[in-house]
C-alpha cells in the first residue's frame, strides 16, 4: 500500500520536474508527502493521478503548489539569542580580521521574504555605523521562490509582521507608510535579492558570512551534504556559517567547525597544508669517544631497534639484519654475504626485486603500505620502506625496515568503525529533530493562513457592519 502511495507521488514530483524544471527529490519525503496531502485536500482532490489533471486544467494551482511546498515560514531577529551572538561576537572578529575598508560579502541564503537579510544588514550597520555599512557590506539575499524574493525586494512589512525588531532598531532602520513599516532605502541598496536554487545553481563565490537558517532541514541528509560541499567552497578560508537553531553539522566536521555551536555558527575549515616531511638527523656524539666505540653504539643500538631493519649493499649484498628481522625472517650468520635474491626475504611477506631495481635507478625512497605477514593466527601488518643509502651522490646501500602497524591498524580501524556507528546515530537522531522542526514550521504557517483568513473575515464583518449602519441611518 505505501509502495503505491509512494509510486504516486514520485509521479507527481516527475510531473512538477517535467513540466516546470522543478526538482523536489533532494526533499524529505515525509514533509513533501504531508505538504502535497494538504494541498489536495485544500482543492478537495483525494487522488495524486487527480491532482495531476488538476494542475494541467488549473494553470494558476503550479504556484498554490509551492507555495505550499517551500515553507516561507520566517521573521526578524528569529531566534534573539543567535543574533545577539552575531553582534556581539561573530561580526567584531569578521572585522578585526580584515583590513578597515575591506568590502565584506554576505549570503542569505533561503531568505523567503527578507526578514532574514534585513536582520543581517541590521546587525551590521548596529555595529560598523551606516557609513561603513553602506560602504562595506553587499548582502547577496537568495531563494528559491519568486513570489517571495518579490515581497523581499519591496521591503515593505504588515504591523504584525515587525513585532520582534527591537524598538530603537525599528526606528533607526524602517518608515512608517500608510500600514507598512518599510526599510531605509539607503540602506536597502545594498541587499541584492536573486533567484538561486541550493540544489542546482552555482554558488556566490568569497563570502565572508553566509547565513542559511532553517532551509537545510527540509533537504534529505544526501542532498545537505552536497549543499554543505558547495557552502564551503563559497565563503572564504576564515568565512563563518550560520545556521538554524536544530541544523547541527557533527557529521560534516571535515568542512566546518563551531565557534558557537549553542547558535549554529562555524567557522570553514581549511584545506590543511602538506606538513614538511620531519628530517631525521644522524647523531655523531663528537665528544672525543673513539671511532671503534662509536661504531659500536651504533652498531647496538641498530640491533636492538624494535622494528625489523636490513641492510643491503650497493651491490644488493646482505650486510646487516637487526635482532628483530633476524628473527622474524629466520636469518643466520652464513647469510650475511648473500645476495638478497637468493634469501627468501626478497619475495616474502612482500616482492622487493622490482622495488630494489626502480630505487637504484631513482635513487628515492619507496614505501609498501599494509603487507601482511605471519601465518593466519598471528597474522600481523607492517609498513615496509627502502631508503636508498647514499654518498656523494652515488647509492652505497639500500634499508629496507619493517614497521608492524597491527595495533595501530586495528585501532584505526575501531575507531573508524566507531566514527561511522555514531554519525548514523547522530544522523537518525538529527533527522527526527530535523523532521520535528519541520513540523513545527509547518503548523506555524498554517496558523498564519488561518490568521490571515481571520483577518479577512473580520474586516468583511466590519464592512457588514458600516453597512447596517448605513442603512440603519437612512432608514
Ligand atoms: C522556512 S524558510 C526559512 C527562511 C529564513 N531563512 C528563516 O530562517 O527565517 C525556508 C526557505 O527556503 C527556501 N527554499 C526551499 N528550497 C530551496 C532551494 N532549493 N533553494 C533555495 N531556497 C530554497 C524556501 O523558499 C523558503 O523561503
Amino acid at each position: 500500500m505505501a509502495a503505491r502511495a509512494d509510486a504516486t507521488i514520485d509521479a507527481l514530483l516527475d510531473f512538477v520536474k517535467q513540466s516546470r524544471g522543478f526538482d523536489f527529490t533532494g526533499y524529505k519525503r515525509s514533509s513533501i508527502e504531508r505538504r502535497v496531502s494538504k494541498r489536495m485536500a485544500e482543492v478537495e482532490v483525494d487522488r495524486c493521478d487527480e491532482y495531476i489533471d488538476y494542475l494541467q486544467l488549473n494553470s494558476g494551482e503550479f504556484a498554490e503548489l509551492f507555495n505550499t511546498l517551500l515553507i516561507n515560514t520566517t521573521a526578524f531577529f528569529r531566534d534573539p539569542q543567535a543574533w545577539k551572538i552575531l553582534a556581539d561576537d561573530v561580526v567584531p572578529q569578521l572585522l578585526a580580521a580584515r583590513p578597515p575598508d575591506s568590502p565584506l560579502r554576505i549570503w542569505s541564503a533561503g531568505c523567503a521574504s527578507g526578514e532574514e537579510p534585513y536582520t543581517v544588514a541590521m546587525v551590521f550597520a548596529r555595529v560598523m555605523g551606516d557609513v561603513a555599512f553602506r560602504d562595506r557590506v553587499k548582502i547577496y539575499a537568495t531563494d528559491v521562490d519568486e513570489e517571495a524574493l518579490d515581497q523581499a525586494r519591496h521591503g515593505a512589512y504588515l504591523p504584525r509582521q515587525i513585532e520582534d525588531i527591537p524598538r530603537d532598531a525599528l526606528e533607526r532602520f524602517f518608515e512608517q507608510t500608510d500600514q507598512r513599516f518599510v526599510f531605509r532605502k539607503d540602506l536597502r541598496r545594498c541587499v541584492i535579492f536573486g533567484r538561486n536554487d541550493l540544489v542546482q545553481d552555482a554558488p556566490i563565490s568569497h563570502i565572508d558570512l553566509l547565513v542559511c537558517r532553517n532551509t537545510l532541514m527540509y533537504f534529505t541528509a544526501e542532498t545537505q551534504a552536497q549543499i554543505l560541499r558547495r557552502f564551503h567552497f563559497a565563503l572564504d578560508d576564515d568565512g563563518v556559517l550560520m545556521l538554524g537553531k536544530s541544523e547541527m553539522l557533527i557529521t560534516h566536521a571535515d568542512l566546518f567547525t563551531p565557534i558557537e555551536l549553542k547558535s549554529r555558527v562555524f567557522r570553514k575549515v581549511m584545506r590543511v597544508a602538506r606538513r614538511e616531511r620531519t628530517r631525521v638527523l644522524a647523531f655523531d656524539p663528537g665528544n672525543g669517544a673513539s671511532q671503534t666505540v662509536g661504531e659500536t653504539l651504533r652498531e647496538t643500538a641498530f640491533d636492538i631497534g624494535s622494528g625489523a631493519q636490513v641492510v643491503l649493499d650497493a651491490s644488493g649484498v646482505l650486510v646487516m639484519a637487526n635482532e628483530t628481522a633476524r628473527r622474524m625472517f629466520g636469518l643466520g650468520v652464513s647469510d650475511s654475504g648473500r645476495p638478497i635474491q637468493d634469501l627468501e626475504l626478497s619475495y616474502r611477506p612482500v616482492e622487493l626485486r622490482s622495488h630494489l631495481d626502480t630505487l637504484s635507478k631513482e635513487l628515492r625512497p619507496i614505501e609498501i603500505k599494509s603487507v601482511r605477514t605471519g601465518a593466519a593466527d598471528r597474522e600481523r601488518v607492517v609498513d615496509v620502506r627502502l631508503t636508498p643509502l647514499r654518498s656523494d651522490g652515488g647509492l652505497m646501500g639500500t634499508s629496507i625496515s619493517y614497521l608492524d602497524v597491527t595495533e595501530a591498524r586495528k585501532l584505526q580501524d575501531e575507531v573508524t568503525r566507531s566514527k561511522r556507528e555514531l554519525e548514523h546515530a547522530y544522523e537518525e537522531l538529527q533527522t527526527t529533530v530535523e523532521e520535528l522542526e519541520t513540523t513545527n514550521e509547518e503548523l506555524q504557517s498554517t496558523n498564519e493562513e488561518l490568521e490571515t483568513t481571520n483577518e479577512e473575515l473580520q474586516s468583511t464583518n466590519e464592512e457588514l457592519e458600516t453597512m447596517n449602519e448605513e442603512l440603519q441611518s437612512s432608514n
